[in-house]
């Protein structure tokens, strides 16, 4: 009798104690992009480091496919050849850091062959059994524990406004997101996806390897992913539920990038929301703690014009593509929070105008959709400037939110864009230290 009441209190706590494990992930995505930036934008491994008390997993961006042989490969060989190792003997010090690798994102650029994902789960097993056995070479060889997926499908067509400025930017997006993009296989290419996943999954598993997959932002999961027949073979699925809108997909406009809830106004598509994108896949038989919410650290931002107004009340008009890069990401229209936190201001007398006035912070006090901050455009439609982003404490909002569904985690995408040098407020790895302070 009393060692049975026993057995049900040890299974009891072996229960909860189970579940508050489960809760408490969060995958650190690192490009290695960033240790290849210079000055103060170059994130050294001694500053990864200070991360990795607070990530269970730390996953290497990114790996390649070969579009010819369908081979999992190092898109730099001269950084990887040591850096992979570097990386994947910090085990040593962390040993409860589990350490990945991730092919695709969007570093795997391949401009003869943008369609090369859908053509892996198109070919014959003789050819994808080259991307099993090329990913586990490279794997092992390195010392990582598994494989993040994190491919490179079709995306979803941005939504159409009816603006008459941005022309240019209107051949740009055809460029991208246009006709020939559309996929009238997805039906098929979904079941292909599945089948492949499985092979892969068999072979790792009597090879003691792990295997992730990443939705990568407008990626539809309805036309992709077969969730009753994928979640099992995954360790985990990250959804990277942000950039629903960004400059270059939608120039004319600006919106929240990565809202939590529908904001069910002004034609809004029901589907650009961290909501429904989980909820997809839990209606789906997904159990919730093999879900990862993922959550950017870096904000877009849009040029404003004398026709977007001043209050930046979203959905911004008339809005003139991507903003300037940043010093740290050069890249348009994509600003890391460090970046954004030197833009803004506390000081409420400040003047708004001009090229290097500060934006002013307008914080979601509904704490549903998101933060962002503006500076209008001056008197000659010049200068004006709109960035949408999660801050620590928006971050943070959404850890607890992943953790109140009962999610298994969250995913950081990406450590190089967090604070990590603390330029901001002092405080290195803010967007970090409060997801996992909510997660905890
Ligand atoms: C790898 O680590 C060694 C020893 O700490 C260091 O000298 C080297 O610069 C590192 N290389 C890369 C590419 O990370
Ligand atoms: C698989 O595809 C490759 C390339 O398309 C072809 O050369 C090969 O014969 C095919 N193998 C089988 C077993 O169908
Ligand atoms: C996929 O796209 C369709 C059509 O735009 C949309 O109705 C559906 O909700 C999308 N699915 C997800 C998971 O976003
Ligand atoms: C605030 O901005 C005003 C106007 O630009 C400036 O005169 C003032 O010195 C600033 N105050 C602080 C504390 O920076």
């Amino acid at each position: 009798m009393k060692l049975s009441v026993l057995g049900v209190l040890l299974a009891l706590s072996l229960t909860t104690r189970l579940t508050e494990a489960a809760t408490s992930n969060l995958v650190c995505y690192y490009d290695s992009a960033s240790f290849l930036r210079t000055g103060l934008a170059k994130l050294r491994t001694e500053d990864l480091e200070l991360a990795l008390r607070f990530c269970t997993h730390l996953v290497y961006g990114y790996a390649g496919l070969k579009a010819s042989t369908m081979e999992v490969f190092s898109l730099n060989v001269d950084l990887d050849m040591f850096h992979y190792n570097n990386i994947t003997m910090l085990r040593t010090k962390y040993p409860h850091l589990k350490i990945l690798l991730s092919v695709g994102g969007d570093r795997d650029v391949d401009e003869a062959h943008p369609l090369k994902y859908l053509e892996l789960l198109e070919a014959n097993t003789t050819i994808q059994q080259n991307f099993i056995d090329s990913s586990m070479v490279l794997l092992r060889r390195n010392g990582f524990d598994g494989l993040d997926l994190a491919f490179q499908l079709p995306r979803n067509k941005p939504r159409k406004v009816h603006g008459t400025i941005g022309s240019y930017w209107k051949k740009f997006k055809k460029l991208f997101t246009g006709d020939f993009i559309v996929d009238p296989q997805a039906e098929q290419h979904k079941e292909q996806y599945a089948s492949l996943v499985q092979n892969i999954k068999r072979a790792y598993w009597s090879a003691n390897l792990i295997m992730t997959m990443t939705v990568l932002p407008n990626v539809n999961s309805t036309w992709y992913f077969d969730v009753p027949k994928l979640h099992q073979h995954f360790e985990f699925i990250n959804v990277a539920a942000f950039d629903f809108l960004t400059p270059i997909r939608n120039p004319e406009e600006a919106d929240f990038t990565a809202p939590i809830f529908f904001l069910d106004e002004q034609n809004r598509l029901p589907h650009y929301n961290v909501e429904f994108q989980l909820n997809y896949w839990l209606q789906n038989q997904c159990p919730p703690h093999k879900l990862y919410l993922g959550i950017a650290s870096y904000g877009r931002s849009w040029m404003l014009t004398s026709n977007s107004g001043l209050s930046g009340l979203p959905v911004v008009p008339a809005t003139y593509g991507p903003g300037e890069p940043g010093l740290q990401t050069r890249t348009d229209g994509l600003l890391s929070w460090p970046e954004i936190c030197s833009k803004l201001t506390r000081n409420a007398t400040a003047v708004y105008r001009g090229p290097n006035a500060p934006l002013r912070k307008v914080t979601d006090l509904t704490q549903k959709y998101g933060n962002y901050a503006l500076r209008p455009a001056d008197e000659v439609g010049q200068h004006g400037l709109w960035v949408s982003f999660d801050d620590p404490d928006f971050a943070g909002i959404k850890a607890a939110y992943a953790k109140s569904k009962g999610l298994g985690g969250v995913a950081l995408f990406d450590l190089g864009y967090d604070d990590f040098r603390g330029l901001c407020t002092g405080q290195k790895f803010p967007i970090v230290r409060s997801i996992k302070y909510f997660l905890a």
